[in-house]
């Protein structure tokens, strides 16, 4: 008998993944490439105690209104019941697993399944399986089998200022002590005193890892690198106040920057921040300055308010925009940036007509998410070939992860990956771990 597998052909011995620092100032690149990673994820932290985001109640106002969207790989449906309250289920059968709904958006008081009419309630409750009894006293199916125990996989369902959030698991805490005093104040600046509608989507496909956008948004340090044109408008400078807050576990971050009188009096002055890099253009001016011209509307003088919830939640307010966005990874390597914008009931024509403009800003195609997501494919790039290697996180200072007053930080990107370690149950950060150990 012949093999073509020489008999000698060593083990493999996967690479262990390795976290040189307890205060996760180092992060293994293997965690944005990894296939394996990718499928723990799934499990463990999507499936794990983690209130993943499902839509706005706005968006599925009246009695059947329901939407798709995604955790992680799983698709799932949000539907409004009767009562007025939010149910989610997978959209996928009990019976042989085909997908349910396949429209985005739409209203059904049930849900039928194409392949054999299995029927579903809004609550996910099987209540219709067609031939169950058979015909003419044949076929159909056992009698020990009961429709109660074949609904969809649900989830448990809880909302905060019409966000609405869903989880696998029963021990995941409340809502509100998930998300901290800081989102939930947030929440309620930005989503309770006025009644949100949404104005528009936009979708982005970004050629990157979905931490590296977690990443990108706890990154206030790069707002006037990558970004450069934000300092010679005047929009965003190194020497604007701000700051951040966290949550208890590091993973939710409130990030903030206040637009001061004096911060554009001279851009020149910057010229140390922006040592040896030759970028620095403060001269350029934009030829039509509209788009800056934009009032806040809020009264409140903050000028950027970025609010991050683990896993895949951004509220954000740039200038008057106000954006839902909403990370949907599409394996190790590709992201989904689902974004919808925001308007407010009574908004004037004026009002919307300026959201609009300045999506222009922050869209797929405007000139600060386009930048993003170029950074994000540049970083997937680069780290593909860096297995066992590792980034470094020092800018604002190491050691534990903690609130700052100043924005030129990474304190905040360090926060999550505290959160996302514990969560994925890797060996303590700071030792060897026990693969590492024994090869
Ligand atoms: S797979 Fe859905 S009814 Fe058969
Ligand atoms: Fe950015």
């Amino acid at each position: 008998m012949t093999s073509n597998t020489p008999a000698s052909t060593p083990p493999t011995v996967e690479r262990p993944i390795t976290w040189p620092t307890v205060d996760f100032s180092r992060v293994p690149y293997d965690v944005f490439t990894d296939p394996q990673i990718y499928r723990q994820e799934m499990d463990k932290l999507f499936r794990g105690e983690v209130w993943n985001y499902l839509g706005m109640e706005c968006e599925i106002p009246a009695w059947g209104d329901y939407q798709t969207t995604w955790i992680g790989d799983t698709q799932i449906v949000v539907t409004r019941a009767k009562d007025g309250s939010v149910n989610a289920f997978e959209n996928s059968c009990a019976h042989r697993g085909a997908r349910i709904v396949d429209k985005l958006r739409g209203n059904a008081k049930r849900h039928t399944c194409p392949y054999h009419l299995w029927t579903y309630n809004l609550a996910g409750d099987l209540t219709g399986v067609p031939l169950e009894k058979g015909h003419n006293g044949k076929g159909g199916m056992p009698p020990c089998f009961e429709k109660k125990d074949h609904g969809l996989r649900t989830l448990r369902v809880a909302t905060r200022g019409g966000l609405i959030f869903g989880t696998y698991c029963d021990t995941t805490e409340p809502l509100e002590d998930y998300l901290g005093p800081h989102s939930v104040a947030q929440i309620d600046r930005l989503l309770v005193q006025r009644k949100p509608k949404v104005i528009g989507y936009l979708r982005q496909k970004i050629p990157g890892n979905w931490k590296l956008y977690n990443e990108n948004v706890r990154d206030p340090y790069h707002a006037s690198l990558l970004h450069l044109f934000q300092v010679s408008f005047g929009i965003q400078t190194p020497a604007m106040q701000g700051g951040i807050k966290l949550d208890k576990d590091g993973k939710n971050t409130w990030n903030h920057s206040i637009m001061g009188a004096n911060d554009n009096a001279n851009l020149g002055q910057l010229s140390d921040a922006y040592a040896d890099t030759g970028k620095l253009m403060p001269d350029l001016e934009m030829h039509d300055p509209s788009l800056l011209q934009v009032p806040l509307d809020l009264g409140d003088g903050y000028k950027t308010t970025l609010l991050s919830m683990f896993p895949t939640l951004i509220v954000a307010q740039v200038g008057n925009t106000y954006a839902v966005r909403h990370l949907r990874p599409k394996g190790p390597d590709a992201v989904e940036l689902h974004i919808a914008y925001l308007g407010f009931e009574g908004d004037t024509p004026e009002q919307l007509h300026n959201r609009l403009l300045a999506v222009n800003l922050i869209g797929p195609a405007g000139y600060i998410s386009m930048e993003d997501g170029e950074a994000l494919r540049l970083v997937q790039e680069g780290v593909k070939a860096r297995r066992g290697d590792h980034s470094v996180l020092e800018m604002g200072g190491i050691g534990k992860p903690h609130d700052t007053d100043y924005l030129s930080q990474e304190i905040s990107i360090r926060g999550f990956w505290q959160h996302y370690h514990r969560m994925m149950g890797f060996a303590p950060a700071g030792t060897p771990n026990r693969e590492e150990e024994s090869v």
